[in-house]
């Protein structure tokens, strides 16, 4: 075996935790974690034993690879470029793998910045939620250079499951929005579906195990119509997430002329889900639309 390489792992929250403690697990890199609050850090290195950085410069300026999975645009915006940021602390010849959901735009931003430093750039997005992170299952759709990618299959297989290449530097991000785009039209004719079948007071489990193996399934339906039906919606996505995401495939639709008028109309409804107290819900709320807004 070789000397390992470096690795700064950036982000410790849903996603970032569980990623990282496989990446730790695993023992093939030298790991060092961030988190801009120190509280999750600790509780980190209590669960997995590994070297807790105090600052983003240190995490990152001997790293070979770095890793992020934070929030929006904006966080990574501060994150490598704020005058704490990672960007002049970066590594020649380093690897930059970004998990965050992020705009087209901001990817294809830190993809140039990035190489003006001589530091390569995948934007990759996941799919596969909080239980997919923790599992180690994640998806992740990749852009940027394929060889770069490559090299970086080993680390990112530690907590993934599939990892595809879309093409150049910001496609990851293209194919998590179209991933987004049909999860909001999903949940929309799902929420119709089980109102339209508690409207007729159908037998719910024998409604579910007729439809739920046909053309209809999907992995809502699988996953999410049971507690749906029972009104319980705190299992991971939040309906926060889902209004960033669906902002930026919005936005990205007026440069490439795609019509997302549906998405658009779940967008809203997702907002106004959020005014009316449901920021934290899981993005299968969408059911309680039409009962809030009567
Ligand atoms: N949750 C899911 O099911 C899921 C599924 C697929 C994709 N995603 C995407 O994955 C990303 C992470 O999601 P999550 O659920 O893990 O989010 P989260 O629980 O809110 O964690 C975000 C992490 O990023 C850090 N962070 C955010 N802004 C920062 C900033 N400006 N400077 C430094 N650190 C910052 C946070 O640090 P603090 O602890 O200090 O706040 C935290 O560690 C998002 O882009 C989300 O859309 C989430």
């Amino acid at each position: 075996m070789g000397i390992k390489k470096n690795v700064a792992f950036i982000g410790l929250g849903t996603m970032g935790y569980p990623m990282a403690g496989h990446l730790s697990k695993s023992n093939l890199f030298n790991l060092k974690v961030f988190n801009r609050s120190p509280q999750k850090a600790a509780a980190w290195s209590k669960d997995y034993e590994c070297e807790v950085s105090s600052s983003i410069k240190e995490a990152v300026m001997d790293a070979d690879f770095v890793v992020t999975c934070t929030g929006r645009d904006e966080d990574m915006m501060e994150i490598v470029f704020a005058e704490q940021g990672m960007i002049t602390h970066l590594k020649k010849g380093s690897i930059f793998i970004d998990h965050t959901t992020t705009s087209y735009k901001l990817a294809k931003h830190l993809n140039e910045s990035l190489a003006a430093k001589g530091v390569s750039f995948i934007d990759a997005p996941v799919s596969g939620g909080e239980a997919g992170a923790i599992n180690g299952v994640l998806s992740v759709m990749a852009g940027g250079s394929k060889g770069v990618l490559d090299a970086s299959e080993e680390l990112i297989n530690t907590y993934s499951q599939n990892v595809t290449y879309m093409g150049e530097s910001g496609k990851g991000q293209l194919a998590k929005m179209v991933n987004q785009i049909c999860i909001a039209g999903l949940l929309q004719g799902l929420s119709e579906g089980l109102l339209f079948a508690e409207a007729e007071n159908l037998d719910m489990n024998s409604l579910l195990s007729a439809i739920s193996g046909g053309a209809a399934q999907s992995w809502q339906m699988v996953n999410r119509a049971e507690t749906m039906h029972q009104r319980e919606f705190d299992f991971g996505f939040a309906i926060k997430w889902m209004v960033k995401d669906l902002g930026y495939c919005i936005d990205q639709s007026s440069s490439n002329n795609s019509n997302l008028e549906f998405t658009k109309e779940v967008y809203d409804r997702y907002v106004n889900l959020m005014d009316k107290g449901h920021t934290y819900s899981d993005t299968s709320a969408l059911m309680l639309f039409n009962d809030l807004n009567k």
